[in-house]
């Protein structure tokens, strides 16, 4: 069944945070990550039928998501991935922020690429834990991450490297060379490794494949943790389904040590959304992904038609890294935000010069959104 990207859904009175930060006043929302987008038919039908049969006690992941994780895993990269290394989590952010705690004490720290999503230097920063970063650097269409720049700064006190593949925010899918570049890191200074992968399904550049860390190699998946979701593919973060596959024992034993007790189980809802999702949602993804393809590429022509912007079009994810350092205004966020463009702020992230632009909408919102951008560059 064709779906129908095109259409705005009216969100500001449904609690969503993303549309009721900025109210009645007329600044498009453009920031956090979730999409304008209808879930999949599958979805929605599977959570109706859950709450019809109306009782709602404790749930327990059931067996239908475990063998579609573990078949998604194989059939896609090639992953042999075991019943007992999955461990269901509320979300990933959950699953960052127990990785810090259970693989660094106190005075060990974690390395993070620069720009990052915010919560991986606020998980550290939490934990009271010390982080280096690891630079992005822009090489032609692309941010790379320059991990051995930073070899001359290691302490030997570096205990966690925690990678985001796709990279949010610049929309990098790494390639096979380069995570066995990371790899390589990893084990020179006897590193575990946290991959944030919840990006993975957004693929957007053609031709171009998402390869879990872990699928590396025997040494790569026993050193790993790897942070996965449904929640950016199909639109459905305010559920909170997400999981961590940790394969090597000890570390599944101090993770789970961390999260008892604090982090609770996954909503019932979330585990019945999930499994339809990873069970039938793909004929749904494929067309989101043209659209959203669509959506990129039309941005990215236009951004950098603008004098003082500049975008290199991200390979996955629905997220633009758009540099606006060359614009020489304050603050490029609160610029725009007085333009009626809600763009989350580079500062969040490690980069002040840059804004954060969230294209999971009808097209129509992102071509309203480059008429406000274009006035807004000619005001200045
Ligand atoms: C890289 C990355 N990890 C995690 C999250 C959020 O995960 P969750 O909502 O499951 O905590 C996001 C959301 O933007 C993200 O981009």
């Amino acid at each position: 069944m064709a779906c129908n990207f095109d259409q705005r859904i009216d969100r500001r009175h449904s609690d969503s945070l993303k549309w009721q930060k900025y109210g009645d006043r007329d600044i498009l929302p453009l920031w956090v990550a979730d999409t304008d987008f209808r879930s999949p038919d599958c979805i929605i039908n599977a959570l109706k039928q859950r709450v019809e049969h109306g009782i709602f006690g404790y749930g327990s992941p059931p067996t239908e998501l475990i063998d579609v994780v573990i078949t998604r895993m194989a059939d896609r990269y090639q992953w042999q991935v075991e019943p007992e290394w999955l461990v269901f989590l509320p979300g990933v952010v959950s699953g960052l922020n127990i990785a810090v705690r259970a693989f660094t004490a106190q005075d060990q720290g974690t390395i993070a690429p620069t720009p990052i999503y915010p919560p991986f230097r606020t998980a550290a920063k939490l934990a009271h834990r010390f982080q280096l970063n690891a630079q992005m650097r822009r090489q032609e269409q692309r941010w790379l991450m320059d991990l051995d720049a930073l070899e001359p700064q290691l302490t030997g006190r570096e205990k966690l490297l925690m990678l985001c593949n796709p990279h949010n925010p610049g929309g990098t899918v790494y390639r096979r060379n380069e995570l066995e570049n990371q790899l390589r890191f990893a084990q020179r200074h006897d590193l575990i490794v946290c991959s944030d992968e919840i990006h993975c399904d957004i693929l957007l550049e053609p031709g171009v494949k998402h390869i879990p860390f872990a699928s590396l190699s025997e040494d790569a998946q026993q050193r790993s943790v790897t942070l996965l979701s449904p929640s950016k593919t199909f639109n459905i973060a305010g559920l909170g389904a997400s999981l961590a596959i940790i394969p090597d024992k000890g570390l599944r034993t101090r993770f789970n040590s961390v999260r008892q007790g604090i982090v609770p189980t996954v909503d019932i809802l979330a585990l019945v959304a999930a499994t339809a999702a990873w069970k039938d949602g793909q004929p749904w993804l494929n067309q989101q992904l043209d659209y959203l393809r669509n959506n990129r590429d039309l941005l990215t022509r236009q951004i950098n038609a603008v004098s003082g912007l500049s975008l290199a079009a991200p390979e996955g994810t629905y997220l633009a890294w758009i540099n606006a350092s060359a614009l020489n205004v304050a603050s490029p966020a609160l610029f725009f935000e007085r333009h009626g463009l809600g763009f989350s702020p580079g500062r969040d992230f490690g980069d002040d010069g840059f804004v954060r632009f969230n294209f999971g909408c009808p097209q129509s919102l992102v071509k309203e959104a480059l008429r406000r951008i274009e006035s807004a560059v000619n005001s200045l």
